[in-house]
């Protein structure tokens, strides 16, 4: 199947032929990733830029460790370290990257959209690590890659997304995602953390009562509750939070025999899931995930890189 895509900054522009393609080859390069030697040389001569200009522990340890995997040379770029902090502009530091003659770009920034701006000055390939509120493409195919393997597929699977959803880039593009493969996605949240049009992000349902939802699902998928990006919305203490929302011993005993929990992380412990919850559950899939994020982030650089256009195999 034919991949035309240039960028990876809107989930919505992929259709459910197009995600099924980036797990399939995902699931190509576990291969590569369970030898000894862990390395191909299918993007040797390609330059990848990581500029991140947020924290990120899994997104960034993984696309760097994609990119060594597939043999790309990278550049690690962003943050606090930059000419960023003297003044200088997006645009001038995009103008100033592109002059290595570089290929792809990787970008997380707080603000949404910054990924576009960036593929427009740049003209080159550009992925979105997450930007602000708006969504976070590759976490959303790792979520999905998770729940294939658990589940071997998406048609009529119940899925409830839990938590802050009208600040979460998260939940952003995996309701998108989710629907376009058939899934019934279910927000669960309070009032005040639920979106105006909750359909837009992919939602048949919406509900604020946790207990009564939980005994339905075949994924939970509890999102971290993001306090730099609350804005003064109105929200409970986080131990009322917890107690209304939060993951714990008892509530476990609702659900199904065989649904699993899913976290992007950060884990907030005691909020949206309690230290047994995160760490002595056998349904569980949150380090299921973080391994997940190398496979799909290995996937995506190489269809976005013609990988296959050159020759190199997956
Ligand atoms: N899930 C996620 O984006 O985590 P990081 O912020 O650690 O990259």
């Amino acid at each position: 199947m034919a991949f035309n895509h240039r960028n990876l900054i809107d989930i919505n522009e992929y259709s459910a032929d197009d995600l099924m393609l980036i797990l399939e080859t995902a699931e190509r390069f576990r291969e590569v990733n369970e030898r000894r030697i862990k390395k191909v040389p299918t993007l040797k001569g390609f330059t990848v830029v990581n500029m991140f200009n947020e924290p990120s522990t899994r997104t960034r340890s993984s696309f760097e460790m994609a990119e060594k995997r597939l043999s790309a040379d990278t550049l690690n770029f962003g943050g606090s370290a930059t000419s960023t902090v003297k003044g200088e502009s997006l645009v001038d530091t995009v103008k100033t990257l592109c002059s290595y003659k570089i290929d792809l770009i990787v970008v997380r920034d707080k603000h949404a959209g910054a990924p576009y701006k960036v593929a427009q000055t740049s003209g080159l390939p550009v992925i979105d690590a997450g930007d602000g509120k708006h969504q976070h493409p590759t976490q959303t195919l790792l979520d999905l890659y998770t729940i294939q393997q658990a589940k071997g597929g998406f048609e009529g699977l119940n899925v409830g997304i839990v938590g802050d959803i009208s600040h979460s880039r998260v939940a952003g593009s995996l309701g998108p995602a989710l629907s376009a493969l058939g899934a019934n996605v279910t927000f669960i949240a309070p009032q005040t953390l639920l979106p105006a049009r909750p359909e837009v992000l992919g939602a048949v349902n919406v509900t604020s009562n946790f207990d009564e939802a939980l005994p339905e699902l075949d994924v939970v998928y509890m999102l971290r509750i993001q306090q730099e990006r609350l804005e003064g919305a109105p929200f409970p203490t986080l131990r009322e939070y917890h107690q209304l929302f939060g993951l714990n011993r008892a509530r476990e005993a609702l659900l199904r025999p065989e649904a699993i929990i899913c976290h992007p992380g950060p884990i907030n412990r005691g909020v949206e899931l309690d230290s047994y919850m995160a760490d002595h559950v056998q349904r569980s899939a949150i380090l299921d995930q973080v391994y997940a994020g190398i496979l799909v982030r290995m996937a995506s650089l190489y269809l976005l890189l013609g990988g296959a256009e050159h020759g190199s195999d997956a």
